[in-house]
């Protein structure tokens, strides 16, 4: 028989004001104490959601840890929650409309079903809040979208800045190799059919280095531009627009030559030539093998009165041999500054000339974020004689960002590391990557503010946007949760200078290091010292190294100090940065490719404009999973065991798992002829997971007997499927909301 879910209402505060909590009778453990009250952690969640009270919204929320669609009703002071983008809601809904309830309080129960998921469902998108006005007023940050200060107050004083810098772009002189490379790179962005294939290939072509004969090589290569030459053939026939469209003749005639005269060539001499080539292109953004190879780059830096940062290639590595590799190569690189600026010596902003940065992913051959003790153990020795070696020497080791999942990890050890090295307590010529692209990098600037301040040192650290954009969005969509980052470009540009806000705000615990090629943001950031905060130290100005050169010298020709970013290391090893700089040099919204193809300023407008502009036309991007409604299968999220919020959820369960659900009989209905066991944990055997009774192949027999009975004869064929299919949902929902308890199991007893 059909019902569906009850819905409880119940009265709570938030801040001075009443609310309602509306939310199905089967969630009431994960919501509310012992004593029938809304939990304090969810309240708090709601409270930060609610400061901006404008327009209703919905947003998904994971709350201890599983995720759900919560809608915030500022009319009715009502929040509304369902299930991950109301799918079981609208599944029932359009299903259930024409079955005949036997009970009229049935069909009552489901019009308030259908009422809460249709105020849900009705929310309009365009009026939702932006995550950057959400963040914005979350934390009472610098208000860039409205606020004078940050906008006509200085625009005069930024208009000259600007234009100062400008005539400094518009007189670089690319080399011939840039011209080449800049106009491959367009390429790029314009057809997404040459960067797929390109990298595509570019990805495989490292594993295949064993390949001596150069056969495999040949064959991928051909593959791929047989691939690309009929995927255009497609796009034309399909009259793909945009980014998808075919690739014009002037490209495919002679790439179908090329195809012949590959196909004609020998492997051997084929695989040297495509090596050579692609170690050519590398060139464009890797300096070179080693730090004697990247001498050359190092001199032009020094001649024009700038920096660098040596970066050592590598990142997850798989091997703990690599991982020594990786330490060995970090450690030439410290000392082999000796040779290249006088020790200790330091730049116009007091940070060191000499100066070295890591990925801490690749110090360890088992980098697990959920385990911090078991990754600490490899990751920390070796992250220590890094920092002794450097302090030895003399030389700045930065902490480099990388994918979210590392991130709060990362920072815990290298925090860990600075605080429990007697020798490391004063080593101030050590900082960290904060990620702006990230709706939660304010988080995560408090903490580093916080280790500064433990420490008592000024700490130097790196704002970027952040590199890892399209991997971690589309990992997301995959998993149907919300992304990490903002979607629109704009958000993290203004989130960009929000921190660089709060950077100044918090010298001289902070010290800034501005990574970005995006001339405007120099600008802006000068210009807001200036004017409010003109006693704070100078700070730095970096750029990837050959990424935009016309910026990295012209910031160098304004006579600040600027600091390029200089990757060392091999090819192979190299390839995973390779392809963010292309897909960097390819993005649609990126300052590069905008830069390239308007060889003019005029058309970058600024942050605020662009998204005032985007909301206004409702154009701004939003998260699919709390946009895009679907009736539809789509993916449950997993538990984000990387983010200690939601990892504490699963440790409290296992906590309160061992306490009160091991070693219990796991009773069966029916009545089991074999012996009863004990199941002990492989891991721990003196744990006694739980007891269970043997089958023996006759009770088997029986079970598969009576399950095929009910299947075909009992209630379940009679039923409607309406009945079954909500069944089912249920019990789906049933297990996502105890999935905790359940994982706990799993991890006892294996
Ligand atoms: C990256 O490796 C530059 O650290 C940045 O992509």
């Amino acid at each position: 028989m059909m019902t569906v879910e009850e819905i409880n209402g119940i009265p709570f505060k938030l801040g001075n004001d009443d609310w309602t909590f509306c939310f199905y009778e089967y969630l009431t453990p994960l919501f509310l104490d012992d004593d029938g009250h809304l939990s304090e952690s969810i309240k708090k969640l709601f409270l930060s959601l609610t400061n901006l009270r404008k327009n209703n919204f919905r947003k998904q929320l994971h709350i201890k840890s599983v995720p759900f669609l919560v809608g915030f009703f500022f009319d009715e002071k009502k929040i509304r929650i369902s299930s991950p983008r109301l799918g079981r809601e609208l599944f029932l809904i359009t299903e259930l409309e024409n079955y005949s309830w036997p009970e009229d309080s049935h069909k009552e129960k489901f019009e308030a079903f259908k009422g809460h998921a249709n105020k849900l469902a009705s929310l309009k998108i365009a009026d939702f809040p932006s995550e950057i006005e959400l963040l914005t007023s979350n934390y009472k940050l610098p208000n860039l979208l409205t606020d004078k200060k940050y906008t006509a107050d200085i625009e005069v004083e930024n208009k000259k800045l600007v234009k100062e810098i400008l005539g400094h772009l518009n007189q670089y002189n690319p080399s011939l190799f840039e011209r080449v490379s800049d106009f491959g790179l367009s390429l790029t962005a314009e057809y997404a059919l040459i960067r797929i294939h390109l990298l595509k290939f570019l990805a495989i072509l490292p594993s295949l280095d064993y390949d001596l004969s150069g056969n495999e090589v040949k064959r991928i290569l051909l593959e791929s531009v047989r691939r690309l030459l009929d995927d255009s053939k497609t796009a034309k026939v399909k009259e793909k627009k945009g980014q998808s469209k075919a690739i014009p003749l002037f490209l495919s005639f002679p790439l179908s030559l090329f195809y012949i005269l590959a196909s004609l060539t020998p492997a051997l001499i084929l695989a040297r030539i495509v090596r050579s080539s692609v170690r050519f292109l590398a060139k464009r953004f890797i300096a070179g093998e080693s730090i004697e190879l990247a001498s050359e780059s190092l001199g032009k830096l020094y001649k024009s009165g700038r920096d660098a940062t040596l970066d050592q290639l590598g990142e997850l590595v798989v091997s703990e041999k690599e991982a020594d590799h990786y330490l060995e190569e970090v450690l030439k690189l410290i000392k082999g500054f000796s040779s290249h600026v006088p020790k200790g010596s330091k730049n116009k902003a007091g940070i060191n000339r000499a100066h070295v940065s890591i990925k801490v992913s690749a110090l360890s051959s088992d980098f697990k974020p959920y385990a911090f003790d078991y990754t600490y153990k490899s990751v920390a020795p070796r992250l220590t004689k890094i920092l002794l070696e450097a302090k030895r020497e003399d030389v700045f080791i930065n902490i480099d960002a990388e994918h979210i999942h590392y991130r709060d990890i990362v920072f815990q050890i290298y925090k860990k590391v600075l605080l429990e090295t007697e020798e490391l307590k004063t080593f101030s010529a050590t900082g960290i990557v904060i990620q702006a692209y990230l709706k939660d990098a304010l988080i995560h600037f408090e903490e580093v503010l916080d280790l500064a301040k433990a420490r008592d040192l000024t700490m130097p650290i790196r704002l970027v946007k952040g590199a890892y954009w399209d991997a971690e969005t589309f990992e997301s969509d995959a998993h149907s949760v919300e992304a990490p980052q903002f979607l629109n470009k704009e958000e993290t540009d203004l989130h960009f200078r929000q921190l660089i806000i709060r950077t100044f705000e918090e010298s001289p615990y902070l010290l800034l290091c501005l990574a970005s090629h995006n001339f405007s943001d120099h600008c802006f950031a000068k210009v807001i010292q200036q004017k409010y905060y003109s006693e704070t130290p100078e700070f730095e100005h970096q750029c990837l190294h050959m990424t935009y050169e016309a910026l990295s010298t012209s910031l160098g020709k304004m006579g600040w100090a600027v600091r390029n970013y200089v990757p060392v290391g091999s090819l192979i090893v190299g390839m995973a940065y390779l392809v963010r700089r292309i897909m960097e040099n390819s993005s649609q919204v990126g300052v590069l490719t905008i830069m390239r193809s308007h060889k003019s300023a005029k058309s970058i407008f600024t942050p605020s404009h662009v998204h005032l502009d985007k909301k206004e036309k409702g154009n701004l991007k939003r998260e699919v999973t709390s946009s895009g409604l679907l009736k539809e299968f789509f993916n449950t999220s997993p538990v984000r065991m990387y983010y200690e919020n939601e990892r504490g959820w699963v440790e409290k369960s296992m906590a309160s798992f061992r306490e009160n659900e091991l070693s219990q009989f796991y009773k069966n209905s029916f009545k089991l002829e074999g012996a009863k066991i004990d199941i002990m944990s492989s891991s721990n055997t003196d744990i006694l997971v739980g007891s269970i009774t043997f089958g023996t192949k006759e009770d088997a027999e029986r079970a598969i007997e009576v399950s095929s009975n009910y299947y075909n004869q009992g209630l379940w064929p009679k039923s409607k499927w309406q009945e079954r299919s909500s069944m089912l949902l249920k019990v789906a929902a049933l297990l996502t909301l105890r999935r905790n308890e359940f994982a706990s199991l799993i991890v006892y007893e294996a």
